[in-house]
Order: C-alpha cells, then structure tokens, then sequence
C-alpha cells in the first residue's frame, strides 16, 4: 500500500532536488531496508521501509490524520478516469493521504484520510470492522417488520448480512428517515439493505466510524483528528468482539464474500 517512487521519498525529505535524487541512486548510494538500490524505477513505502543515504537513516514522514465531511459526487480514489473530484483534493495536505474505505458517490458525511497505511489495513480489515452509523432518508414508512428485518439481518447477494442497530428517526408515510449502524463493508449496503425492505434511499450520510463522530463538520470541511481520535481507531477491537454474528458469511477474508466485480466500487 502506499508505494512512492524513491527519488520523490528522498527529494520529500530534504535531501536535494528529485532529479539530483535520482542521481544519487544510480551512484549506488542508497540503501532500502539495508540492500543498495542503484537503478530506476524502484518504489517504496516511506512509513514502513528504512531508507538511507550515504548512511544516514531518513525518518520516515509525519503520519497525519483527517476527517472530512464528504460532499455528494466527490468520490474516495486518490485518481479518476472519469474526472469526478476526489476527496483528497479537498483537504490540504503536503503528504501523499488517502482515504480509509470507502463512501460512494451519492453518500455524503464522514470519512478519514490519512497516510498510515497501518491504520487504513486495521480498519478495513474483515476482523477489525469497527460499527459505522448512518442516517439514511428514505421513501415511504418504515413500518415495525421491516425495522425487526433489518436488525436480523437482511439476505444480499453475499449472504445474509451482520445485525443491524436501529433507530427510526420519523416515519412518515411519504418519508421515514433512520439511523443505522453497521459493522461490515459490502457495496453501497446500506442502500441495499434498505431497498430490500421496501423503503429505497432518497440521501444517506455517515456520521461516526466506531467511536469518532462527524458532528457539526460541514459538508465538504475537514479537520485534524486528535490523538485520542487517532488512539481510538487504533484500539477499535475486532468485529465479533463488538456485535455478536456481525459478520457477513465471509466467502474469504480478502473478499469479505464479495464478488470481484462487487468489490471494485467498495463502499464500506
Ligand atoms: N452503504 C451505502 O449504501 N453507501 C455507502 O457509501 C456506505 C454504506
């Protein structure tokens, strides 16, 4: 995860202009876990991999840490070929981050970036998933049997989903709105749980990921997490520790039982 190319770790670092950097390198003076690496390309990761130059040890980059209210449209890739804005571009930030999981495009709310990809592996790890809340508006009434449905758990192409935690917000009869919590990743889930009991999706929103909670961010603004935000995603426990069977039937623990084609726009 998160692979750079070398000379632009070292020129980051201070160390002299990118192409001076790649100069270096072919002059066979640095090191990459101890080993010389003297030819181009060569990629590394700059949080995990020990890098050197003329035997001086480069500290690896500040990890940083953000939540962001994603705006609607704005998509969780670093890049896209269809030219949708991306999240990243939103929030300023002098290193390489990404997104932790996923939101799709038409779901606004909270998301976090960073550049840890230790931290983004624990999250999205089908062991570690940690319970994200949603409020979702939907059409119609979300009457007493769909509300038992959906905290049993609903059958999806992947198998039958997690328990659900649920609250129903209003419920009306052209409109109800909810709030869900949930403990797996599968492609625009929520959305699809809903759906299947009758009552599709007019807007859905995230706003907490295990115990860090969106508030009052407003949509498309971002803040620095604390530390103790930061702690307590690191300590997020495993899923079966948190929700007794919320799991999905995991077919394996790479795809968490989703098809390949499923998993491509991975909502989570
Ligand atoms: N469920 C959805 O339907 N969409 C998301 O973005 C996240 C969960």
């Amino acid at each position: 995860m998160a692979r750079e190319r070398l000379q632009k770790v070292i020129a980051s670092a201070g160390v002299a202009s990118r192409r001076e950097c790649e100069e270096l390198i072919l002059t066979g003076v640095v090191r990459v876990n101890g080993r010389v690496v003297d030819s181009l390309p060569a990629f590394v990761d700059p949080q995990t991999d020990a890098i050197s130059v003329d035997g001086k040890r480069l500290k690896p980059p500040l990890r940083v840490y953000f939540a962001l209210n994603k705006p609607k449209g704005v998509i969780c890739t670093n890049r896209d070929p269809q030219g949708r804005k991306v999240a990243v571009d939103l929030v300023q930030c002098s290193q390489r981050i990404f997104c932790i999981g996923r939101l799709d495009a038409d779901t606004t709310g909270l998301i976090v970036l960073t550049n840890d990809a230790e931290l983004a592996n624990h999250l999205t790890h089908p062991r570690y998933k940690v319970p994200k809340t949603y409020i979702a508006t939907v059409k119609g009434r979300l009457d007493a049997e769909a509300v038992q449905r959906l905290k049993r758990g609903i059958w999806l192409a992947e198998g039958k989903t997690g328990k659900a935690a649920i609250k129903v917000l209003k419920a009306g009869h052209q409109e109800s709105s909810v709030e869900i919590t949930i403990s797996q990743g599968l492609n625009r889930q929520v959305r699809r749980m809903l759906a299947n009991v009758g009552v599709p999706v007019k807007s859905l929103k995230r706003t907490s990921i295990g115990k860090l909670k969106l508030r009052d961010l407003a949509v498309g603004r971002y803040r620095p997490l604390t530390k103790a935000e930061v702690a307590a995603l690191q300590a997020a426990p495993p899923a079966a520790a948190q929700t007794k069977g919320g799991r999905v039937r995991a077919k394996s623990p790479r795809s968490n039982g989703r098809r390949r084609d499923e998993r491509k726009g991975d909502a989570s």
